[in-house]
Order: structure tokens, then C-alpha cells, then sequence
């Protein structure tokens, strides 16, 4: 009896450590190049991958989800990372794909990086917003987020929205919502584009340049076998699911249009030079799209 007890005691705790091991990298995501560059260490709490010479490195997600509120923590590459970039996204497969995008373009000691964003529907991007951030990326972990509903798609930093893109399907503007998506990070050199447009190069003698990753949490739609944990038999419970209406507050419109006003450093729906026929047209349904 004493036995029988103990022994359920233990299988009790297994579950508990199997719950609170939720957000595992080596449960959650597969490394998939980089030969040994990119590793999962501390029990499967800290993703790191680096760059060198000869490659960079990267990993995806497991699964692949239809809608989610994903979150991770990112500590960029630090010192001299002019010429590195690190992409953080979401895409599907194939010519006609959805995607959506961070990248972090490094720079040299004491300049800014660029968070570069972008939102691809049905294989078409050309929607760029791009931000300089309001603390130094490298000296630790930052919450980068996705919220992405059948009604919109929100970047967050640290809690702050800087970026909406909103269903503009009733203007005939595709949206990303029956593609599913995998989780997608690499750290590479783009020495030919990234920094000041490619003016300044990698410094190879600072190699290697490593980024780190933990704390990754998603609220999603897991899509396995052509169905949606979402839609289960039994209808989502509203509060389980409640990121799947989520909108933005009050509050978050403020901060949104705090980081517009002073972070935005460039925005293809206020770049008339590159539309001359127009601006695309979810810029005339949101002038923040
Ligand atoms: C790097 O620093 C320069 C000079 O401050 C700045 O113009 C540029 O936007 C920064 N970021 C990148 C990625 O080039």
C-alpha cells in the first residue's frame, strides 16, 4: 500500500515536471543547420546559435500552427554585429506562402540595430516597416511577440505593439489565415545589405557571433494532419482561447502610436517614391497597416 503510494506520488510528479517543462527547446523545436553551431543547452532552457566564416546556423518549430500568440525572449548578438542579421518568423511552404517576419540587422559597437518587419500573404511581401528599438537589444533578453488572428497580426516588444497589419480581405488584399505556419530562426551574414545598405562589412575577426534564445511560449493552434487543435469537438472555451479576438485596448493603440512617432524609421505605406502608381491598398484601410 505504502508502495502503491508513492509510486503514484512519483508518477504525479512526472506530470508536474512534464507541465512545467512546457517551452522546452528540445521538445519544441528541431535544430536544422549549421553543423554544430546552433545548440540547445541548460536542460533545454537556452537556444543559442552563432555564426562564423564558414556558416551561420538555424532551427525551426516542430509543429506548425494555424493562429497563435507566440512569444520569445531574445539576446541579440552583441559588440560588432554590423553585417549579421538574426530572423525570428513565421512562414508556410511553397511559391504562394505566408509569412511573418522580425529581423534584427546588427551594426557596429554603440549604433542602433534595425528591427526590420514584414508580413507576406499568398508569396507577396513588399511591406516593410522597420524600428529602432528603445534599449540596447545585446544586454539581455527581450520579449519579441506575434499575435496572429483571423483579424489581425500584432508585433509586440516587450508588451508594446509596434506594428499592426489588419485583415483587409473585404478590399481584396489576401491574408495570411488557411497556410499554416512553422516557427523559423537563423543568424546569418547579409554584410551585402544589412548595415548603413551594406556600406559596412562583418568584422570575421570578432567570430563567432552568437544569439540566444529561451522562455519561448505559444498559445496556438497547433495544426497536425490537416486539423486544428482549435477546433476540436468541443467548442474552445472563450477565456483558453481568448488571444483568437484579442484586438488592441486603448492603451495598446497609445503605445502603437507612441512607437510610430518615435522608433518607425521607415514605412513602405508613406514611401511615395517607391509607389508612384499608389500605395498598396490596406494603407488606405490603415494608415498603420
Ligand atoms: C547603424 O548605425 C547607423 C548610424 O547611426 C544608422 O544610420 C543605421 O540605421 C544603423 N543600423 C543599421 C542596421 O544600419
Amino acid at each position: 500500500m505504502a508502495s502503491y503510494s508513492s509510486l503514484l506520488a512519483l508518477m504525479m510528479s512526472i506530470l508536474v515536471l512534464r507541465d512545467v517543462s512546457a517551452g522546452n527547446f528540445y521538445q519544441d523545436f528541431d535544430i536544422t543547420w549549421g553543423d554544430g553551431r546552433a545548440k540547445i543547452i541548460d536542460n533545454g532552457d537556452l537556444l543559442t546559435l552563432s555564426l562564423d566564416k564558414a556558416s551561420g546556423s538555424g532551427f525551426q518549430s516542430k509543429n506548425e500552427f494555424l493562429f497563435g500568440k507566440i512569444d520569445m525572449q531574445l539576446k541579440l548578438v552583441p559588440g560588432n554585429s554590423a553585417g549579421t542579421v538574426t530572423a525570428y518568423y513565421l512562414s508556410s511552404q511553397g511559391p504562394t506562402h505566408d509569412e511573418i517576419d522580425f529581423e534584427f540587422l546588427g551594426n557596429i559597437s554603440g549604433d542602433p540595430y534595425i528591427l526590420h518587419t514584414n508580413v507576406f500573404s499568398l508569396g507577396k511581401g513588399n511591406r516593410e516597416q522597420q524600428f529602432y528599438l528603445w534599449f540596447d537589444p545585446t544586454a539581455d533578453f527581450h520579449t519579441y511577440s506575434i499575435l496572429w488572428n483571423p483579424q489581425r497580426i500584432i508585433f509586440s516588444v516587450d508588451g508594446t505593439p509596434i506594428r499592426e497589419f489588419k485583415n483587409s480581405e473585404s478590399i481584396g488584399v489576401p491574408y495570411p489565415k488557411s497556410q499554416p505556419m512553422r516557427i523559423y530562426s537563423s543568424l546569418w551574414n547579409a554584410d551585402d545589405w544589412a548595415t548603413r545598405g551594406g556600406i559596412v562589412k562583418t568584422d570575421w575577426s570578432q567570430a563567432p557571433f552568437t544569439a540566444s534564445y529561451r522562455n519561448f511560449n505559444a498559445n496556438a493552434c497547433v495544426w497536425s494532419s490537416g486539423s486544428s487543435s482549435c477546433s476540436s469537438n468541443s467548442p474552445p472555451s472563450t477565456s483558453t482561447h481568448a488571444w483568437l479576438n484579442e484586438e488592441l485596448d486603448s492603451t495598446g493603440q497609445e503605445r502603437l502610436k507612441w512607437v510610430q512617432k518615435n522608433y518607425m524609421i521607415y514605412n513602405y505605406c508613406t514611401d511615395a517614391k517607391r509607389f508612384p502608381q499608389g500605395f498598396p491598398s490596406e494603407c488606405t484601410i490603415n494608415s498603420t497597416s
